[in-house]
């Protein structure tokens, strides 16, 4: 091995750890991690529970629907393709938000993604929320929910708030519920 094989290697292996440590620091983000300790893994919601809920929660041409916790963007698109709606998705996973963004774009959907924990988003102009998030993260959107006095329709799927009163629920094949709340 001569020292123009040498430095060839030294700078490959360097390129290497420099494109190890992106991958890493976009893919593995503390937000990430909390996902799956939150309990409210990036598991997409099958597409016709998402058509369900929609339809039971009355969706219609130009409200504003807001995912709180949006993954890969496949609420918000059917929400604006086959609704008509405006959408805004909240994720706080930087690399669902932005695979959902690229998601929106290739279909020429104008949505808003904002990469943000849902707790600390400003929920106050949405008219549809949907949430498949976690037992845990479902008691504290209700406090949220209680404490700025916010209005608009919530459905969600699988998991209830703990005091607010549901106006339907409605069962599914897979065996879990959507639930449809008006405040
Ligand atoms: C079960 S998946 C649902 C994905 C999408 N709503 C759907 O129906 O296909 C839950 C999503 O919520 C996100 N998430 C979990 N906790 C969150 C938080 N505090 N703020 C924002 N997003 C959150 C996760 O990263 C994940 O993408």
């Amino acid at each position: 091995m001569n020292n123009f094989d040498l430095i060839f290697l030294f700078f490959s292996l360097l390129l290497a750890i420099f494109v190890l440590i992106t991958l890493l620091f976009f893919f593995l983000t503390p937000s990430s991690i909390k996902s799956y300790i939150s309990g409210a893994p990036p598991v997409p919601t099958p597409k016709k529970v998402i058509r369900t809920a929609l339809k039971e929660a009355g969706l219609k041409s130009g409200d504003l629907y807001f995912d709180l916790g949006s993954g890969s963007g496949r609420s918000l698109i059917i929400a604006a393709e086959e609704f008509g709606a405006q959408v805004v998705g909240i994720e706080h996973s930087r690399p669902n938000a932005f695979v959902s963004k690229i998601n929106l774009k290739i279909r020429g959907i104008k949505g808003e993604i904002i990469c943000q924990n849902l707790l600390e988003s400003d929920l106050s102009k949405a008219d549809v929320v949907f949430a498949y998030l976690s037992i845990s993260l479902m008691k504290k959107l209700e406090k949220k929910i209680q404490r700025e006095k916010l209005s608009f329709k919530v459905v969600s799927y699988s998991f209830s708030f703990p005091n607010l009163k549901e106006v339907k629920r409605i069962k599914m094949s897979s065996g879990k519920s959507i639930f449809i709340y008006e405040l």
